[in-house]
């Protein structure tokens, strides 16, 4: 397939766009380096720079893709918060001008990269795709709208799309990883940590109502992430709107993320207890049975183990690249 991938400079995006490469397909990308890196864009994708909502209609206008995968936007919870309009106008904004350059181009196939974030604070978990929609903070909120926006297009245009909607996603693929020159993830803050850029982590609260006080959250690899895209490109009914969750169905707490990054690396890593951080929900676990029923998706890394081994060794990797650089 011919397939714009947006935002493939991301974390998230640039697996994804390795992952469809190495499948064969031709992969154009758009991205605006605002916290993406260049170097993460496979050699193999052509590269366009700019905005998505400047950029979509025309590079959709040069005719023959079969697909959309779309990854750009702003994600981080806590920024959200604080910055409510970068997330309507980066997120919700530039989606719209997308599926207006979808539907004039009439290319339609779309897979969206939602999120977890979009439920809130659930009332029991694991989270279902049913369960009720109350986001707890900006981010969450336009991906939720994204969604709706998404279901009308489908269903009046016939676009057939996939929203997924991702829990904690970490891990590496190789020399791809999370590399961002801002930082406020856990697991690789933890490791920096780890390798001495840092000197402790903090725990945003342990007073939360969890098994030990601190927040939960379900790991996702980023390469099992990645075959869902591909399985939800292959399958897209015209004028359809999926929704699935990704997660791996285990709930970890910060401190025992804390924990396996210590017996991974062999560094103590000292963790001090923080006040929570604005926006977060206690406690985030998917059920993902829909898309292993539905799709045949079947993840092999899920373990939390395998998670931060990847992670590490990119870690270590990308520090001995920056060692090796010509300065
Ligand atoms: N945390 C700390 N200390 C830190 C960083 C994080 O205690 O220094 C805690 C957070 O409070 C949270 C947990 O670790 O409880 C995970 O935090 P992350 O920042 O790694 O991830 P989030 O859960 O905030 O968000 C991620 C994605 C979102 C997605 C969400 C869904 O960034 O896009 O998972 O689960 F919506």
């Amino acid at each position: 397939m011919k397939l714009l991938v947006t935002g493939a400079a991301g974390y998230v995006g640039s697996v994804c766009a390795a992952v469809l490469c190495e499948h064969g397909h031709e992969v154009v990308v758009i991205d605006n380096l605002s916290t993406g890196n260049r170097d993460a864009i496979p050699s193999g994708a052509r590269f366009i720079h700019g905005d998505v909502k400047d950029l979509a209609a025309s590079v959709l206008g040069e005719g023959g893709f079969d697909g959309v995968v779309h990854f750009a936007a702003r994600s981080l919870v806590g920024e959200s918060v604080e910055k409510p309009e970068e997330y309507w106008h980066g997120n919700m904004v530039t989606t719209l001008a997308l599926l207006d350059a979808m539907v004039a181009n009439r290319v339609n196939n779309l897979v969206f990269s939602s999120t977890a974030a979009t439920y809130g604070e659930p009332v029991t978990v694991p989270i279902t795709e049913d369960f009720p929609t109350s986001p707890t903070n900006p981010y969450g909120a336009t991906k939720l709208s994204i969604d709706y926006a998404i279901s009308s297009y489908a269903h009046a245009h016939g676009i057939g799309a996939t929203s997924l909607r991702y829990f904690n996603v970490a891990g590496a693929y190789g020399m791809i990883g999370e590399n961002r020159e801002i930082e406020t993830h856990l697991i690789p803050l933890i490791l920096q940590v780890a390798l001495g850029h840092r000197e402790k982590i903090f725990i945003f609260g342990d007073d939360w109502p969890t098994k030990d006080g601190t927040a939960v959250r379900d790991y996702i690899h980023i390469r099992d992430l990645a075959d869902a895209h591909l399985l939800a490109l292959n399958s897209n009914i015209p004028g359809t709107h999926r929704i699935f969750n990704l997660g791996s169905g285990d709930g970890y707490s910060v401190k025992e993320v804390i924990e396996m990054c210590r017996e991974i690396t062999g560094h103590p890593i000292p963790a001090e207890v923080a006040p929570r951080r604005a926006g977060d929900p206690a406690v985030l676990i998917a059920s993902s049975d829909k898309i292993i029923s539905e799709l045949g998706w079947s993840p092999s890394r899920t373990d939390l183990r395998t998670i931060v081994s990847d992670a590490w060794e990119f870690t270590r990797q990308l520090r001995d690249k920056a060692h090796s650089a010509p300065r």
